[in-house]
């Protein structure tokens, strides 16, 4: 499924169940690795992403099998990981390599952590530097700024870090490393990101402070096995809803989502533009708020997004920019520079994409303007390797008269496996 078709198409009307969240599959996956005990996984989530955690937790003797109704982990203890034999392959996943960096950080053995060429061009200085603060040897690629990583961790202290840009995946590394360290480990953040590592790891048993904006842990931890009920992506949940807002006369409701605010910028955006999208809590899960999210097809307007609404809709720009398109106006997002070091730069490319449909796009070094509005022509889109562009562009292909063709549609499988099937033979 390398190119696919997308043709503009009747209303959307529809439940969808999506994925599970990929952000709390892999941190599912890796902290009951390092758990006391047998954890229980349901709705793990089957992307690309998270397949390249499990493999990794694996290679370094977590036994992990299936039961039928999800997954079932033997941890092996903080500090408790053995050696790979091998390379740890992290393929597109930054999640994985980062977080396993914090982790190994904490382990006396030899870890060498690579991925796939767009991985290996995103920068790892800032994960590198704290650990190298630690007290771990942490080294890799371009002056230590790019992956292979290589990693010889071991007694490390508590540090007190400044994130120089909010970064959840930063601050989880730190976490996790202080996790293993001696003494107590702080990250500061500019803004807050996601804090799916925080819950997850004080609801299992880990001594987590909180003190202002910064969070804290405790070292050394231990961890105690649980169960992990993994709530829908919202990720994902992202594209779905923009289609109902692009297709006149659709009305989506998608199921049992992660509703953490850390994570719902995008909706709250999209609120400001005028669209009917509703989050309607249902419970918890996960330690998660969980719920649906109802969006309706509606008339919408541009909207400005600055720096501190960016971290909680910090994956939904390709989204966001399919909606821009279409929206009466200008959006303009300002604050974002963070979008150049995704999958791909989700500036650049995007720009070019949206132009190829006509949309006259203006980019800025941390952002872009999008005028909207404007009538849209059939293109021939690239993915650029990017799951959440391929995805975000078929959405947008929905809204061209005569529809587009996304290259590189394949991407897609590193969050969301069914997408093309859902999308193209759904009703
Ligand atoms: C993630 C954090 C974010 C996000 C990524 C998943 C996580 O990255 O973009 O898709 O699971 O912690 P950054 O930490 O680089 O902002």
């Amino acid at each position: 499924m390398e190119t696919v078709t997308v043709q503009s198409r009747a209303p959307i009307r529809r439940e969808v169940v999506v994925p599970g969240d990929k952000s709390l599959s892999h941190r599912a996956l890796l902290f009951a690795g390092l758990a006391e005990g047998t954890s229980r996984i349901r709705g793990l989530q089957g992307g690309l992403d998270v397949a390249a955690t499990r493999r990794c937790l694996e290679a370094m003797g977590v036994a992990i099998r299936s039961d039928g109704e999800g997954l079932q982990v033997e941890g092996r203890g903080v500090g408790g990981l053995t050696e790979a034999a091998d390379v740890l392959d992290c393929a597109n996943s930054g999640t994985s390599i980062r977080l396993l960096s914090g982790v190994l950080a904490g382990h006396p053995h030899l870890s060498v952590l690579s991925g796939d060429e767009y991985l290996r061009r995103r920068p790892m200085a800032r994960v590198l530097d704290p650990l190298r603060e630690m007290g771990a040897l942490a080294v890799g690629r371009a002056e230590d700024t790019r992956a292979p990583l290589v990693i010889r961790g071991g007694s490390l202290r508590g540090l007190t870090w400044t994130l120089p840009v909010a970064s959840a995946q930063v601050k989880s590394a730190v976490l996790l490393a202080g996790l293993h360290a001696r003494g107590t480990t702080w990250v500061e953040e500019p803004a807050p990101s996601r804090d799916h590592t925080e819950r997850m790891l004080q609801a299992m048993g880990a001594d987590v402070l909180r003190e202002g904006s910064r969070v804290g842990v405790r070292g050394p931890g231990r961890l105690k096995a649980t169960e992990f009920p993994v709530p829908g992506d919202p990720s994902s949940a992202a594209f779905w809803v923009a289609a109902a807002l692009l297709v006149p006369g659709s009305r989506v409701r998608v199921r049992g989502v992660c509703l953490n605010p850390t994570r719902t910028g995008f909706f709250r955006i999209l609120q400001r533009m005028g669209a009917p999208v509703l989050m309607q809590e249902t419970g918890t899960a996960c330690g998660e708020p969980v719920g649906d999210i109802v969006a309706e097809y509606g008339p919408l307007v541009g909207v400005s997004v600055a720096r501190d609404e960016v971290p909680s809709a910090i994956d939904e720009f390709p989204a966001l920019g399919a909606v821009a398109a279409v929206a009466r106006g200008e959006t303009e997002v300002t604050g974002a520079e963070e979008l150049r070091h995704k999958e791909s730069d989700r500036i650049d490319a995007l720009a070019a994409e949206l132009r190829k449909a006509g949309v006259a796009v203006e980019t800025f070094s941390d952002g872009m303007r999008i005028a909207g509005g404007a009538p849209l022509q059939p293109a021939r889109f690239q993915s650029h390797g990017d799951h959440r562009l391929a995805m975000a562009l078929a959405v947008l292909a929905l809204a061209i008269p005569g529809g587009a063709v996304i290259e590189g549609a394949a991407a897609a499988a590193v969050s969301y496996p069914g997408f093309w099937q859902e999308l193209l033979g759904g009703g």
